[in-house]
């Protein structure tokens, strides 16, 4: 008789500070140790940013001159977990959120800025990005969690969750439709990945999330952000966490 295979349900490590304004500013300390870290082990840190609201402060945060002026920028490579199909200086791009947070107040080495050339259109972005990206898997992945479980521009229920491409094109429910992304795939090799939830808006969500991780019933993008390291860290303030 085969033994039937125990198979072992991940802990979540999950960091929850009592407000906003502490998750902003030890997320920021937290990331700019781990860039820093990966850059003293090899040299360099290929970083994926990510885009809506919750990374916001944590960029400015980052940009400040008593945290920026610890991290050897120009060994960054910054790259970006989603983008939306619009131009770059738009509202809603994602690389512009983090042109104006962020890589605007830092010496970056320009050749280090691997945007997604959404503008191109989604399908033709995601074939050029994943030739960006390389073989080579990302250091550290920075994502934040949508309301209905969502991360990167990876929606539930969407058909290429389970691809085997690094980066995909996807439609979002909600403008700007048009996305690029990087796919579980990708995330899921990086050394290591940070899941960014603030706000009460998030606390029905993240539980039924983290029930789902524990359950091993994984449905939903954000409870199948697994990376192989086992280093996924989530960082989310008590608003986020009171339905847990
Ligand atoms: C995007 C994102 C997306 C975002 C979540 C959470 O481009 O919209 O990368 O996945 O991180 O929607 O957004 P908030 O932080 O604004 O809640």
């Amino acid at each position: 008789m085969n033994t039937p295979k125990l198979i072992s349900t991940p802990k979540p490590d999950i960091h929850c500070y009592e407000t906003a304004n502490a998750l902003i500013e030890s997320a920021a300390h937290l990331i700019a140790e781990r860039i820093k870290q990966h850059i003293a082990d090899h040299g360099s840190c290929r970083l994926a940013l990510a885009g809506g609201n919750t990374p916001r402060p944590i960029y400015q945060r980052l940009a400040r001159e008593d945290l920026a002026k610890t991290i050897e920028w120009s060994c960054v490579h910054f790259f970006w977990g989603d983008e939306r199909c619009v131009p770059e200086d738009d509202s809603s791009s994602n690389y512009n959120m983090a042109y104006t947070t962020l890589l605007s107040h830092v010496p970056v080495v320009a050749d280090n800025v691997h945007r997604i050339p959404a503008q191109q259109g989604a399908g033709a972005a995601a074939s050029r990005y994943a030739k960006t990206l390389g073989d080579e898997p990302l250091d550290i992945v920075l994502l934040g969690m949508g309301n209905d479980g969502h991360v990167a521009s990876l929606f539930p229920y969407t058909p290429n969750l389970d691809t085997n491409e690094r980066v995909i094109s996807t439609i979002s429910p909600v403008p700007p439709v048009e996305r690029v992304s990087i796919s579980l795939r990708e995330i899921n090799a990086a050394a290591e990945v940070y899941l960014l939830v603030s706000g009460p808006d998030k606390a029905k969500r993240l539980a039924e999330v983290l029930q789902q991780l524990e359950s091993s019933k994984a449905v939903l993008p954000a409870a199948r952000v697994l990376p192989q390291s086992k280093q996924l860290h989530w960082l989310c303030d008590s608003a986020a966490t009171q339905k847990m």
